[in-house]
């Protein structure tokens, strides 16, 4: 890192600044941006036992998030480290927050998040800067036996800002308890573009947060794969803890719901020359039906009255329609994912498929051959976007593809008989 101090000291009052060298407090500071936070925190990974949050840092800086029960008493901490190290980065920092016994059905805690920058001069000589921290957020985590759950589902928002300002006007008002962005965060993650901003800071403005106090539940789609930079996206949103071959799955109990997500890949065949050798989406499909034989086995996603699948590509094409495994073209449906994967979701009586990637809203609805209801969310475009809600209440799912002004486009119900 730049060893600056002269342009440091005109950001932040040096008497505000220390250094710790060997036991001695010498005045000096690690260079540090007056906005060290560069995004609102990003919730992720919820589950009985925590929870993730993420936030983008504009230079080198450690993280860790104080919460509590109410919000004048965040008297617990919980800060990233690895192998004895505390984990910095100069893009993003990522704290899991264990919740061990005291939060075990969901419920309501605050938190901020809070880094402090740092430079090494050397190995002995570490420079720290004055804390910066978020406001104090509420964050309602989900109940996976609650009687009633919302669910938000947005897609291919491409980085289209008017799209991304507007879809967060409507998550405020329609307050959902989990929020799913169903892939195509981006047009491609080149050298020039920055994929922590991308995907930590839709709005472009930290101060306007969609999963702040509600979990994200991101599924990756085929641009979200493209580009230099594409490698930096789970430095933002972050895989599953524990699950490094298959970071984006999920089989989460949302109350009455089981939603499990599942990532088709790329549109086009590994060995497509465009890839030049840097696709291996084929053995991916394949672990990922492994894995899906086993979630839905689970007793909290077997047991639940209604079980929806999410995936960025299809599983369900039109007649005529390109199924992304010749050379020729590009997928409008994903004919390995649904050869895989449908078959299981057909036979643990999975209501509904909800998708994206073609731009356009439709729902295929079952046929005789196909049990399975499957949900096309819109495009990038305002006049396009989309905001897919399922609203559970007890053993009924109602699902709602609303446009940006929250009218309804189309509207479907399922009741489960498990219970
Ligand atoms: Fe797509």
């Amino acid at each position: 890192m730049a060893w600056q101090r002269r342009q440091f000291l005109g950001l932040i009052p040096a008497t505000a600044i220390s250094l710790h060298v060997s036991g001695e407090t010498v005045a000096d500071v690690a260079e540090v941006p007056r906005t060290l936070l560069a995004s609102p925190p990003v919730v992720q990974h919820p589950a009985a036992d925590g929870f993730t949050v993420n936030v983008a840092v504009s230079a080198l800086a450690t993280g860790w998030v104080q919460w509590g029960r109410t919000a004048d008493q965040l008297d617990q901490t919980a800060i990233a480290h690895r192998h004895g190290l505390i984990r910095a980065s100069d893009r993003a920092l990522s704290v899991r927050v264990p919740l061990g016994d005291s939060l075990p059905n969901g419920g309501t805690i605050f938190y901020r998040f809070v880094v402090q920058p740092l430079a090494y001069k050397n190995a002995y000589q570490l420079m720290r800067g004055e804390t910066q921290a978020t406001r104090v957020y509420r964050l309602s985590l989900p109940d996976p036996g609650a009687q009633q759950v919302t669910v938000a589902i947005v897609n291919d928002t491409h980085e289209q800002p008017q799209t991304l300002l507007a879809l967060h006007e409507r998550l405020r008002g329609l307050a959902p308890d989990v929020l799913v962005w169903n892939g195509d965060t981006c047009n491609d993650f080149d050298e020039q573009d920055d994929p922590l901003q991308i995907v930590l800071n839709p709005a472009k403005d930290p101060s306007r947060d969609w999963a702040a106090e509600r979990p994200l539940l991101f599924v990756p789609g085929n641009h979200d794969v493209r580009g230099a930079r594409a490698r930096e996206l789970a430095t933002g949103l972050s895989g599953w803890p524990g699950q490094a071959d298959l970071p984006y799955n999920f089989a989460l109990r949302l109350g009455p719901i089981a939603l499990v997500g599942l990532d088709t890949g790329e549109d086009k065949p590994d060995q497509h020359p465009v890839f030049a050798g840097t696709a291996a989406y084929e053995p991916y499909r394949e672990l990922q039906a492994t894995w899906l034989k086993s979630a839905v086995a689970r007793p909290e996603i077997a047991t639940a009255p209604v079980r929806i699948a999410i995936c960025h590509i299809p599983l369900r094409g039109l007649p005529g329609e390109n199924d992304g495994t010749s050379l020729e073209g590009y997928a409008a449906f994903s004919g390995m994912g649904a050869k895989l994967w449908l078959p299981i979701l057909r036979q643990t009586e999975f209501k509904a498929v909800i998708s994206g990637h073609t731009h356009r809203d439709r729902i295929d609805d079952p046929t005789p051959d196909e049990p399975i209801t499957q949900v096309v969310g819109g495009g990038p475009q305002p006049d396009r976007a989309t905001i897919t809600v399922l609203r559970a209440q007890g053993q009924t799912v109602d699902l709602e593809v609303q446009d940006l002004a929250g009218r309804p486009l189309h509207r479907r119900q399922w009741s489960g008989n498990a219970s």
